[in-house]
């Protein structure tokens, strides 16, 4: 039974979550309205979601001293690019998936091609969002570094090594699925996780450290969901990558040691954050609900 701590940490941290939702989802209506197809398709893919990497922005920009109102784009900006990669995952030529956070996919409720083209305006109104004058004078660095973290050596080159994998002859190494998951899910955490202290012109190097363990446990806890999570609760379809042949943690260390590896991992995000004491606690709690999370 979880300790009194542990309760106090997890309300607190969902208030936390809950509170950087409301506020990039009303940023999202500002930024990205429009009443056609496309625009209702974005804000579609954008809603919903966990937000979990736009926190992580406000989390850093608020340790770094950057003020809200400055980093709310940066942070819908993440939110962009995370919701564009989910929209491609989904269609029938990547993971076919007919269900995301219990609601129809996108090329499901419309078609494959807006499905296509929202996740297109999603990328390239990202950069838009972070080339506005409210990002300030390291909007540059926050640009070429989310275009690094996304493209083909980040998340997209994750992507690639994911598929190419389903047909491999032989079964990835930890090596080998370390640094596929390093690029399909770590490089973007990595982004929103030091965007406060890019922006702030400050040294990421500490929560750099932070989310690189943040976002190998994540996606650990993406595989074991995969295997024993409640589909009501994750809202996408579950069970798919043993299926599909998937290389992943779970597949090739089992269950027990992928567990005892997303909690070593969690230990070792918060050690990382040791420079900012006591004002890092909300980001350890982050840390703790991506290894304890049901969705
Ligand atoms: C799902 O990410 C895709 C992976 C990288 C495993 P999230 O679980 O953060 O998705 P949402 O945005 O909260 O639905
Ligand atoms: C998706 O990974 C990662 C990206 C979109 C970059 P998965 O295919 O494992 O994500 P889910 O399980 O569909 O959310
Ligand atoms: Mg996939
Ligand atoms: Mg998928
Ligand atoms: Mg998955």
């Amino acid at each position: 039974m979880p300790g009194t701590d542990t309760v106090t940490d997890t309300a607190q941290f969902a208030a936390a979550l809950k509170s950087a939702q409301a506020k990039i989802t009303a940023h999202a209506e500002l930024r990205l309205g429009g009443e056609d197809r496309l625009h209702a398709a974005m804000r579609y893919a954008i809603v919903g979601g966990k937000m979990l990497r736009g926190f992580l922005v406000l989390e850093s920009a608020r340790l770094h001293g950057v003020a809200e109102a400055a980093a709310l784009d940066a942070a819908l900006a993440i939110e962009c690019v995370h919701a564009y990669s989910l929209v491609h995952d989904d269609l029938p030529c990547m993971d076919d998936d007919d269900l995301r956070r219990g609601q129809p996919t996108i090329h499901r409720k419309w078609d494959e091609a807006t499905a296509v083209l929202a996740g297109d305006s999603l990328q390239t109104v990202a950069f838009e969002l972070l080339a506005r004058p409210e990002v300030g004078p390291h909007a540059i660095t926050l640009v070429a570094t989310l275009a690094q973290a996304a493209g083909k050596d980040g998340m997209v080159s994750g992507q690639m090594l994911d598929i190419a994998a389903e047909s491999a002859d032989m079964p990835l190494t930890l090596d080998q699925i370390t640094t596929l998951q390093e690029r399909k899910t770590g490089c973007l955490f990595e982004w929103s996780a030091i965007a406060g202290a890019l922006q702030a012109g400050d040294s990421p190097d500490a929560l750099r450290a932070y989310a690189r363990a943040l976002g190998l446990a994540f996606q650990i806890a993406d595989d074991i969901l995969d295997v024993e999570g409640d589909a009501v609760k994750v809202g996408k379809a579950l069970r798919k990558d043993a299926d599909a042949g998937k290389a992943t943690f779970v597949s090739l260390l089992g269950l027990d040691q992928a567990k005892a590896q997303a909690e070593a991992l969690c230990d070792q995000a918060c050690d990382a954050l040791a420079p900012y004491g006591d004002d890092a606690e909300t980001l350890k709690q982050a840390a703790r609900f991506v290894i304890s999370r049901d969705n």
